[in-house]
Parts: structure tokens; sequence; C-alpha cells
């Protein structure tokens, strides 16, 4: 049976982009809402300087815009942090929280990451929860194992289709051109959604999950059509406006 959840292509553009950057951004958009919009929700989220600029560009068009961290306060002494409501009043839909790179570089835990989901939903925007094994978990066989810890501490109660999606990014996946057999994709993902479905009933059941780690327009159709992946993460792939929208265009 044909999934009913709209899929959801995000670009994480992590530290790139430049104001020369914009006119990029103005093609994916023109092209994603002139042809594509029907067929998947998109977003980019590029680093916080352009957020501003991206989201108030004149040929946005549908293509929405988010952030790639926040703070857990809304306000007050945090020097160079930024918060979800700052996010919002730039005009950004949605912040990542917990990508594995911030979970390396920043030390960030499932608590700390399940503390931010709550203060994007306080800004009322969308939470993008990432979860992952790195390579010596999937080596040891500890795969479910790792993301269902990850899982139960970093999606708070009151997660919502709505105010949440989960990302799976295996670590190893991340910026080397490797992904995972669709096999293991679909042995993680029907893992997520059945975890997220006793957790959280109806809600779980219609979340949206994504895959990411090395999408590409070449492998997109193939993962996309993987039982309860409901869209991509994409990193390197969201750059460039051919491979975004070859990655919208795959899929079905
Ligand atoms: P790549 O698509 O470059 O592998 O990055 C994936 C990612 O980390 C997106 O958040």
């Amino acid at each position: 049976m044909m999934s009913s959840i709209k899929p959801l292509i995000a670009g994480n553009w992590k530290m790139n982009g430049l104001r020369s950057d914009m006119d990029e951004f103005a093609a994916m958009a023109q092209g994603y809402s002139s042809e594509l919009a029907g067929k998947a929700d998109a977003m980019i989220c590029p680093p916080f300087t352009l957020i501003a600029a991206l989201a108030n560009h004149p040929d946005r068009g549908a293509l929405a815009v988010g952030a790639q961290d926040c703070h857990t306060a809304s306000s007050g002494a945090h020097t160079g942090d930024i918060s979800g409501g700052m996010i919002a009043d730039c005009g950004a839909k949605a912040v990542i929280v917990g990508h594995s790179e911030r979970r390396q570089d920043h030390g960030e835990t499932d608590a700390l990451v399940a503390e931010k989901a709550k203060a994007v939903w306080d800004a009322g925007l969308t939470a993008i929860i990432c979860v992952g094994e790195t390579e010596a978990e999937r080596r040891g066989g500890t795969t479910l194992a790792a993301v269902e810890q990850q899982l139960s501490g970093s999606v708070p109660q009151g997660a919502t289709a709505q105010n949440s999606v989960i990302a799976y990014e295996p670590v190893w996946a991340i910026g080397t051109g490797l992904t995972p057999g669709i096999d293991d994709v679909a042995e993680v993902h029907g893992f997520m959604r059945s975890f997220l479905a006793n957790n959280l009933g109806g809600e779980g059941t219609a979340m949206r999950l994504l895959y990411g780690g090395s999408v590409k327009p070449g492998n997109a159709a193939e993962l996309m059509a993987v039982p309860h992946v409901n869209g991509a993460l994409v990193g390197g792939a969201s750059l460039k406006a051919t491979d975004f929208l070859g990655i919208i265009r795959a899929v079905s």
C-alpha cells in the first residue's frame, strides 16, 4: 500500500553557503516551486547567517527554510547562541536537532537534544530530530539498540507528526558515498516506526521518517521507495540545484 505521508526532502547545508550562493538557492526554489511542489515538501537549512536572506528571498516560492541547531533557552546570557524564537523570527519553519556532527563536535547528549526539540516546539517550529549508529555499532550488530536508545532519549513525550520529523542518518554513511543496503534501511525504518507507534500512538504512525547519508539523484529513487522512508535529509547534494531537484524528482 502506498504511504499517505507526503515526503519531505530537506537539505542541510552544514557550514557551507555565502551570500553568493543565493542564486543557487533561487534556482532550486524556482525549479521546485514550478514543477515539484506537489510531489514532496522541500526545505533548505542553511547556516544561521543566511536564514533571513533565504526565508525572505523573492524567489523562495514554496521552498521552506530551516535551521541546523538552536539553544534550549528562549533568550538570555548565552553568548554566541541562537534561540528557536530568533529562528522563527527570521522566517524559518524547522530546526535540525541532534545531528551526529553536533553530537560529535559539541558532545551533545540525548537529554540535551530532547531539550532542544522542546525549545523548537515552544517557538512554534518543527524539530527534525536526528539519530543513527556509528560504524562500530553497525559492525558490532548493535544498530537497533543504538537507534532505540537515541529515540527514547532524544524524542520527548509530546512529539507529534506536526511538530517532529525523525531523520535516520548512519554516521558512517554521512559524506562518505556509502549507503546501507536497502534491507538495512528497511529494517531500521520499520523498527523506528514500531517504536514511535508504540510510544506516541497515531502520531508516531503518521510522523515523517527521513533517511540521510550520501543521498544523491542516482540512489534517491531506490532509497525513497523503502517502506517507512518518508523523505531524505541531504547534505552535499543539497548544495547544487541540479542535484537537489534531481533527488526531489526521484520521489515516486
Ligand atoms: P551527506 O548527504 O553529505 O552524506 O550528508 C548527510 C547529512 O549529514 C545530512 O544531515
